[in-house]
């Protein structure tokens, strides 16, 4: 351990989303840290300041703590570990193959990798998302494999960042959660956390398993809110009502609250497919069967979402896509990322042109990640490539970049005005006035025609 009173020394293993903007955010709350991966290709990147994926903000706050001297990186587990004093696992826990279980080999390497490593007496702290019960087995782990004479703690401290919003939200958490630790390593975490805690985050100390589970609950809380109003826009479309006035009503109630209650195109990305998919996997093992039920429905609605995105697309287009061209916006699988992991919009624009459709993809930040992930699928570098001659346009991500856009101006490089606004995003009165043909999800036309009648 460094000397009573010196600031703990961090390392961060694992250099993905969540470990580079913890490490940084580490150095930034004044500690000397040290990132590892054993991707050299992305140790390179960092180590220079460049970001092998897109993050807002990410990679000035890592050039600033390059040059502070506060932040390193390195593919050498043993000498980072030999001069650290804290030990954050932040490596990934994807989907196993074959199955909906989380894969937590690489967890269990990088904390075995550690805790051979230690030179000196530490803290090994899991970030990752881990089936509840992973802890206490890593636990045992550790204590297992490190040096005689050195003691090692496993506590567990998980992640709650949105990608786009990394850095304020591993600066500015709403909660710092601590689990299974001693006096000590509270303490120690107290201590790294001090910054936030000033500016009154709450912290919960809790067991091991309470920790591993309110990760994986909040996704799933998330993912259970979009399909719950995603559930009661089909409901509109049935009854002709507005989901999105619905859902404002909803979110005065400060019980339900606003956020959260967008219906469209459902949730995907990196986390909460994956998360609750591995969520009904553990609660299935355990036999908690309300839980897989639960969360059973809410994949469901959320994965019919896309059939009836692909649905309308097709009605608009008269049924066949084949003589077709459909002009698609969006890529990611939400704004203010360049992540395509599960991505709703890719999925449908993937569909459609499975279906023998031309479709022309563009996304502000996507159009590479996309491309590198359906390399057969049309991409275009603007907007105007995407909208030039569609027979149909989609809005699949809800980039400012469309919701501002003039409807009269698209309006004049399409063959036909009829615009599938999967997110609820745009004004649907302004590109009605401009002759557009909008369909919302959970919005019936008659509904909002009559909205856009008593707007004017
Ligand atoms: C999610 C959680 O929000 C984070 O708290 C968590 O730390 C993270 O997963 C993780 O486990 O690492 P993220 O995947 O970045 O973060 O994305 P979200 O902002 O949660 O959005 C997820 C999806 O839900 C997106 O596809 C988005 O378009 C969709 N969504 C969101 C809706 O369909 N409707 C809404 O009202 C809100």
């Amino acid at each position: 351990m460094t000397p009573r009173n010196a600031a703990p020394r961090v390392s961060v293993i694992g250099t993905g989303y969540l470990g580079a903007t913890h490490a940084a955010a580490m150095a930034e709350l004044g500690f000397d840290v040290v990132g590892i991966d054993s991707d050299a290709s992305k140790i390179e990147a960092l180590a220079s300041g460049r970001l092998p994926f897109f993050e807002p903000g990410l990679a000035e706050l890592i050039q600033t703590h390059l040059a502070s001297g506060r932040l390193r990186f390195t593919t050498e587990l043993a000498d980072a570990v030999g001069s650290s004093d804290i030990h954050f696992i932040c490596v990934g826990t994807p989907q196993r193959m074959g199955s909906h279980a989380a894969n937590t080999d690489y967890v269990e390497g990088a904390v075995a990798a550690v805790a051979r490593a230690l030179t000196h007496d530490g803290i090994v702290v899991g970030k990752s998302t881990v089936p509840v019960g992973t802890a206490a087995r890593l636990r045992e782990l550790v204590e297992a494999l490190v040096p005689d004479g050195i003691t090692a703690e496993l506590i567990w401290n998980p992640e709650f960042l949105r990608e786009g919003k990394a850095v304020e939200d591993t600066l500015r958490p709403d909660r710092i959660v601590i689990g299974g630790a001693s006096e000590a390593a509270e303490q120690a975490l107290r201590t790294l956390y001090a910054t936030p805690i000033s500016n009154g985050t709450p912290v919960i100390a809790c067991d091991l398993p309470t920790a591993e589970l309110v990760k994986v609950s909040a996704n799933a809380f998330l993912a259970t809110k979009i399909s719950f109003i995603n559930a009661i826009a089909e409901l509109c479309d049935a009854s002709g009502a507005d989901v999105t006035v619905l859902a404002d009503a909803l979110g005065h109630d400060a019980r339900i609250g606003r956020k959260f209650l967008n219906a469209g195109l459902g949730f995907g990305g990196g986390c909460l497919p994956k998360d609750i998919r591995a969520l009904t996997h553990r609660a299935a093992e355990l036999g908690a069967m309300g839980a897989v039920g639960l969360l059973e429905q809410v994949d469901d609605i959320n994965m019919s979402q896309r059939q009836r995105v692909v649905d309308l697309a097709l009605d608009a287009v008269g049924g066949s896509p084949l003589l077709a061209r459909i002009g698609v916006l969006g890529a990611a699988f939400k704004p203010h990322t360049d992540d395509v992991r599960d991505s709703p919009a890719l999925n449908v624009a993937a569909a459609l042109h499975l279906r023998g459709a031309q479709v022309a993809v563009y996304d502000p930040a996507a159009g590479e990640t996309g491309r590198r992930t359906f390399p057969t699928l049309g991409f275009v570098d603007s907007l105007e490539d995407a909208v030039a001659g569609a027979d149909v346009l989609l809005v699949l991500t809800e980039w400012s970049e469309f919701i501002d856009a003039d409807p009269e101006a698209v309006g004049r490089m399409v063959r036909a005005r009829t615009i599938i606004d999967a997110r609820n995003c745009l004004d649907a009165a302004a590109w009605r006035a401009a002759g557009w043909t909008v369909r919302g999800l959970g919005r019936s036309t008659a509904q909002a025609e009559s909205r856009s009648l008593v707007l004017a």
